[in-house]
C-alpha cells in the first residue's frame, strides 16, 4: 500500500512573531488507503502502520479520548503521539530557541503571555502599548505555537526556520522525550510547575469541559485514581516534574524551574528571574519607568480572562480559549478533595517526590 503526501500551505498566523515567516510549507501524510481505523472520541484517521504500533503499547481509559496510551515512558493520546513522533524527527534546535515546558493545567497560558511579552518588549512596549499590544487581541497559544498541538499536529512538517529570533515553542512533553530535540547550545527551556493538588482540579474541570461527546464525563472519584496511577496526559506527574527539576539543577543556565505558586506571590522577583535567564535583564531604567509591573498586569489572570478574544475564540482546535481562564488561585483544591484523598495524594507526593528538594506550598 502506498502513501501519498501532499504539500499544504496554511495561512499565515494571526502571530505577530510569526508575520515574518513568510508561509509555511507543510508535507502532510495522508492516511493509507484501504480502510483506514477511526477512534472513538478523536478524530483523526490512523494509518495502520501507525495502529499496529499503537496497538502494541500498554493503554488505560482516556480522560478526554477513549485511551491513553505508555508512549516513551509517559501517558498520551494516539493523535499526540503522532505529533510527538514527527516533532522529534524533524524539528532542528537553533541557538536561542526558547522551549516553555509544563505539564497540562501548570500555567502554560500564564507562562506563555509572560515570556512574550518580556521578548518582545521592544517591540511591543507594556507600559504604552494600552490598545495595541498583541495580547489584547490574540490568545498566548496562538502567540507561542505548542509543537504536538499546532506545529507538527496531522502530520504537518513546518518550516520554522525562518522564524525571528529567539524562536518561542512550548511543549508538555517530557524532559527524556525532548532532550534529543533541544541539543544545541544556547537553547533555554522554562519550566512552570504547579502543586499536584490544584493541577489535579484544574485538569478535572477543563476535561470534562471539553472532551468529546463521545466520551463518558471523568468523575471526580475516577479522575483522582488516575491521577494518583500517574495516568493523567503527560503523566505521571511527579515523573514530568522531577524530569525538569532535574535538569534544572544540573544545567541551570539551560533550565528555568518555576513554581505557579510563587509567580502568584511574587511576580516581580520572579519576572525579573526570567528575564535574566532569558538574556533580558531588565534596565535600571525599565525598572523605574514601571515595565515590570505593566508585564505583570498586562498577564494577570483578571486582565486576560476579560478580554474578547479569551472569551469567543479557539486557538487550539476543538479547545475553546475561555476554559482556559477559569479561577487562577492557589489551593482551590480544598473545595473538591475529601479528607482521604487529600492524605493519598500529600502521601504520594511525599513518596515520589520526597529527597529531590522539590517541594511545595499548596494550602
Ligand atoms: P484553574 O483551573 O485552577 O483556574 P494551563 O494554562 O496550563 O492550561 O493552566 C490553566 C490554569 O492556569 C487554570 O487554573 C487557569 O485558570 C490558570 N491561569 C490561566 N491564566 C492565568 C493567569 N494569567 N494567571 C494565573 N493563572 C492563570
Amino acid at each position: 500500500m502506498a502513501s501519498s503526501s501532499i504539500i499544504k500551505t496554511i495561512p499565515i498566523m494571526a502571530n505577530p512573531n510569526f508575520n515574518v515567516c513568510h508561509k509555511l510549507e507543510l508535507l502532510k501524510e495522508e492516511g493509507r488507503s484501504g480502510d483506514p481505523k477511526h477512534q472513538e472520541g478523536e478524530e483523526e484517521v490512523l494509518s495502520y502502520e501507525f495502529q499496529e504500533m499503537l496497538e502494541s503499547l500498554p493503554k488505560e481509559r482516556g480522560w478526554r479520548t477513549r485511551y491513553l496510551y505508555l508512549f516513551q515512558g509517559f501517558w498520551c493520546q494516539s493523535k499526540e503521539i503522532q505529533a510527538i513522533m514527527s516533532f522529534q524527527k524533524h524539528f532542528k534546535s537553533f541557538q536561542n530557541d526558547v522551549v516553555l515546558a509544563t505539564i497540562p493545567k501548570s500555567g502554560t497560558t500564564w507562562l506563555k503571555a509572560l515570556t512574550y511579552t518580556v521578548l518582545n518588549r521592544h517591540r511591543f512596549d507594556p507600559v504604552s502599548s494600552t490598545t495595541d499590544h498583541p495580547l489584547l487581541a490574540s490568545n498566548p497559544h496562538d502567540l507561542v505555537p505548542f509543537f504536538e498541538y499546532k506545529l507538527y499536529a496531522n502530520g504537518d512538517v513546518p518550516d520554522l526556520s525562518g522564524l525571528a529570533s529567539p524562536r518561542t515553542f512550548a511543549t508538555h512533553v517530557p524532559f527524556g522525550s525532548l532532550k534529543d530535540s533541544i541539543e544545541e547550545p544556547g537553547v533555554k527551556v522554562v519550566y512552570l510547575c504547579r502543586n499536584p493538588f490544584d493541577t489535579f482540579i484544574s485538569s478535572w474541570h477543563y476535561i470534562n469541559n471539553i472532551k468529546s461527546e463521545a466520551v463518558s464525563p471523568v468523575s471526580l472519584e475516577e479522575g483522582f485514581d488516575l491521577y494518583c496511577r500517574g495516568v493523567i496526559g503527560f503523566g505521571p506527574f511527579w515523573e514530568h516534574m522531577l524530569g525538569y527539576w532535574k535538569e534544572s539543577l544540573r544545567t541551570p543556565e539551560k533550565v528555568l524551574f518555576l513554581r505557579y505558586e510563587d509567580l502568584k506571590q511574587d511576580m516581580e522577583s520572579n519576572l525579573k528571574k526570567l528575564a535574566s535567564f532569558l538574556g533580558v535583564p531588565f534596565t535600571e531604567e525599565e525598572e523605574q519607568k514601571g515595565v515590570v509591573h505593566s508585564i505583570s498586569d498586562l498577564c494577570s489572570f483578571e486582565n486576560l480572562k476579560k478580554l474578547e478574544v479569551n472569551k469567543s475564540s479557539k486557538s487550539i482546535k476543538n479547545f475553546e480559549n475561555r476554559h482556559l481562564f477559569r479561577k487562577g488561585e492557589v489551593s482551590d483544591w480544598i473545595n473538591y478533595l475529601s479528607p482521604p484523598q487529600a492524605e493519598r495524594l500529600s502521601a504520594l507526593v511525599d513518596d515520589k517526590l520526597g529527597g529531590s528538594g522539590l517541594t511545595f506550598r499548596y494550602n
